[in-house]
Parts: C-alpha cells; structure tokens; sequence
C-alpha cells in the first residue's frame, strides 16, 4: 500500500517537474517579437526591457501595446549619448522641484517614475508639449523630448529595485483668495506645499519648489532661501540691478504669509 503511494506521488512529483521545465521553456521561446523582427541587443536585455510590449502573442497591435519605439528605446544603451542629454536637460530645467524623477525631488506634483511605468509613451510625450496650467511650457523640440523620454525612462529604470514614493500632496482650498494670490497672482504662479496651486499670472516665472534644491536659478550664485526671499521682496533691484519685478508694500503679516506659502 505504502508502495503503491509512494509511486504515485514520484509520478505526481515527475509531472510538477517536467510541467516547471515546460513553462520555463516557454517563458524564454513564447517570444513571438521575432516572429515578426530580427532580433538585437540580446547581450544587453531582452526585447521588452527596452520596447515593453507582450511577447506572448502573434497579434501584432496587441504585442506592441504600449510599445516604447526605437528612438525612445536608447536608454539602455551607452553609444547614444541621449540618455545624457536627457538627464542634463531635466536637471537644468528643474522638473524635479514639482516632479520626483529616479526617487529623487518633490512630490509638489505626480511621481514621474510611475507615470512613465504606467502611461503611454506618446502621452507622456504630449503632456511635455502641451503642459497644464501648472507646469511651466519649456518650448522643447521634439528631438529635445526624445533625449528627455530616454532620460526618464533610464532613471526610472535605475530606479526600478527602490521602493516607489507615492506620497503625493493633497491640494485643497485652492481657490480661496490668500496673500500669494492677491500680491504675486496677477504675475506669477506655484504650487505651494500649503496651499496647492496658486496665483494665475503667466508673466513672471512660475515659483514652484524655489526654497528647494531643485529650483533651476540661483540669486547672484545662490540658492534661493527665506532669508534672500525676504530681501528680495524688500527690493528685488538690491539683489539685481536688472530686476523687472516691482516693489511691493508688504506688511510683516504678509511677509510671514508668504513665507509659509513657500513652505518655510
Ligand atoms: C505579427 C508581427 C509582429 C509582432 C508579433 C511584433 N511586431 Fe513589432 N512591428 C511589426 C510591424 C509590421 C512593424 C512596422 C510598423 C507597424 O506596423 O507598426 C513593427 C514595428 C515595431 C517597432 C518599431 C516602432 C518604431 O516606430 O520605432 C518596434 C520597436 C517593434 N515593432 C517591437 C516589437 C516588440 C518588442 C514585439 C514583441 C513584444 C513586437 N514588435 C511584436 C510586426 C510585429
Ligand atoms: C538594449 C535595448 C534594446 C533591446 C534589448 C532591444 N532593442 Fe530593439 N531597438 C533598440 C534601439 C535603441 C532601437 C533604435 C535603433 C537602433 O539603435 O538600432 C531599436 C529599434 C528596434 C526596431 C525598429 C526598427 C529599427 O531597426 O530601427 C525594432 C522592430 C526592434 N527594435 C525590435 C526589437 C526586438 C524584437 C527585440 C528583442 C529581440 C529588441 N528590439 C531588443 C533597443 C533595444
Ligand atoms: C512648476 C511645476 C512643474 C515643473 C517644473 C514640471 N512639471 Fe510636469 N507637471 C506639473 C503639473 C502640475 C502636472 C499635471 C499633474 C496632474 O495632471 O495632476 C505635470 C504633469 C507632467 C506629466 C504628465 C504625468 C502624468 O502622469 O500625467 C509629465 C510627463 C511631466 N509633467 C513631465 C515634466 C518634465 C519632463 C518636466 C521638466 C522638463 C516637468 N514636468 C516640469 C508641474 C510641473
Ligand atoms: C507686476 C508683476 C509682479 C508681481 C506682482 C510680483 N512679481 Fe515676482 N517677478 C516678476 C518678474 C517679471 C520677475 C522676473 C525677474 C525680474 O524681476 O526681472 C519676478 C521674479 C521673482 C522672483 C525670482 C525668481 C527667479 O527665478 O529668478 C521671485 C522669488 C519673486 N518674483 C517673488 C515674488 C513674490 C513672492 C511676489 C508677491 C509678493 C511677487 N514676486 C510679485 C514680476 C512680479
């Protein structure tokens, strides 16, 4: 009896076996991208690492969904210098004082690791050329935006083994009129870590992050802080002789008010 079940169970345990070999198989042949296309780069990655896309089907609009497209797959790839490029073009236009990019920056606005794991590229691609009111229109060319989706997606991808920050700030109570609003809206506008997005003035920069180290200027070589803000607003032509900004009356009260909306 105890025979008879003992080889039952080495038949059973023979059948997970081969059924573990079996799926493992497939896992490196149900690859149907080379089906359809020559294969490249399988020193580096294999076909999805670098386009996305499910390899498991012959269907072609459903194998490329959500496909990353070749000047876009260069990420991996240290013969292209777009990559750099990228990564240098999002450091000096400081996305990251809104955007946490490679597990780095503010969580002022969405976390672009996910976005660019979740949405697809082509619209990534039209939220960068067609911004929302909030996020400043950088004029890029497209072949900047491709340098800037390869820098993305490669930091994302360093990024990937990093546990995501997903806190993200709740913005309310944006619409009630505050000192920001009322003294500095007509002209610029931010989004405060307090308030959420204020002011609607599109004349001056867009204030976002300026107390952090992601802002991309610098005052005279340094960083802005709540110290050189208040002097500023005392007389921005004392910090530079060139400066367009008015004065503004501002009583103590307000000085405080701003700085709060800074976040400090
Ligand atoms: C049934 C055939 C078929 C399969 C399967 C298929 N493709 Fe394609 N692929 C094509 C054809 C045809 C094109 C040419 C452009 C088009 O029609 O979209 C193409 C274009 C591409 C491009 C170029 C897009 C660009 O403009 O740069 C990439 C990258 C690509 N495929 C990757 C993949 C990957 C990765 C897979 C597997 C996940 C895959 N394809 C599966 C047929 C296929
Ligand atoms: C290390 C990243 C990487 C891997 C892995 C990779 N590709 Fe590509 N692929 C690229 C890049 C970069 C391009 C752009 C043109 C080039 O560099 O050859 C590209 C371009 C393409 C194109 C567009 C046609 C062309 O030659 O321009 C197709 C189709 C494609 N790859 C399919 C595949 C398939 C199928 C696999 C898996 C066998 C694969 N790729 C693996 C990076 C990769
Ligand atoms: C001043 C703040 C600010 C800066 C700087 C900024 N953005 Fe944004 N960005 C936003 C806001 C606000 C949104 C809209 C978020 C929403 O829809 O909730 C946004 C949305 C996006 C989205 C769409 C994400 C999604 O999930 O829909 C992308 C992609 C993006 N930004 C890329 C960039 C890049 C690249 C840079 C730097 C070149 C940049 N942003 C700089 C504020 C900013
Ligand atoms: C009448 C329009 C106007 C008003 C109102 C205004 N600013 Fe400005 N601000 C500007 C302009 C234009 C600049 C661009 C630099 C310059 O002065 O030439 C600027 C620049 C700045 C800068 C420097 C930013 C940088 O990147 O260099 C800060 C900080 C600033 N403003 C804060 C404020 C605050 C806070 C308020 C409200 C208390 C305010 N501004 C009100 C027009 C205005």
């Amino acid at each position: 009896m105890a025979a008879h079940y003992l080889k039952n169970l080495s038949v059973f345990l023979l059948f997970i076996l081969l059924l573990v070999i079996s799926a493992n198989g497939n896992a490196q042949n149900n690859d149907f991208c080379v089906d359809c296309h020559n294969s490249h780069y399988t020193d580096i990655a294999d076909c999805v690492t670098c386009h996305r896309g499910i390899p498991e089907t012959r269907r072609k609009d459903l194998a490329h969904q959500n496909l990353i497209k070749g000047k876009y797959a260069k990420f991996l790839l240290n013969v292209f210098s777009d990559r750099k490029r990228g990564i240098e073009l999002i450091k000096l236009s400081g996305c990251r004082r809104c955007h946490s990019i490679g597990g780095k920056g503010s969580t002022l606005s969405v976390n672009l690791d996910s976005s660019i794991e979740n949405i697809a590229v082509k619209e990534i691609v039209k939220t960068i050329k067609e911004p929302s009111e909030f996020m400043p229109d950088f004029n890029f060319t497209s072949e900047q935006i491709t340098y800037i989706i390869n820098g993305l997606l490669y930091l994302s991808f360093t990024d990937r083994d990093v546990e995501k920050n997903f806190t993200q700030m709740v913005h309310i109570g944006t619409k009630k009129s505050n000192t920001f609003s009322e003294k500095c809206g007509n002209c610029h506008k931010m989004i405060s870590p307090l308030r959420g997005p204020v002011g609607s003035g599109y004349v001056a920069p867009n204030l976002s992050g300026l107390l952090s180290q992601y802002y991309p200027r610098n005052i005279n070589g340094k960083e802005w802080n709540a110290k050189l803000l208040k002097k500023w607003l005392k007389n921005p032509r004392e910090l530079n002789s060139n400066a367009l900004m008015p004065v503004l009356e501002l009583s103590e009260r307000e000085f405080a008010e701003i700085e709060k909306t800074f976040g400090k």
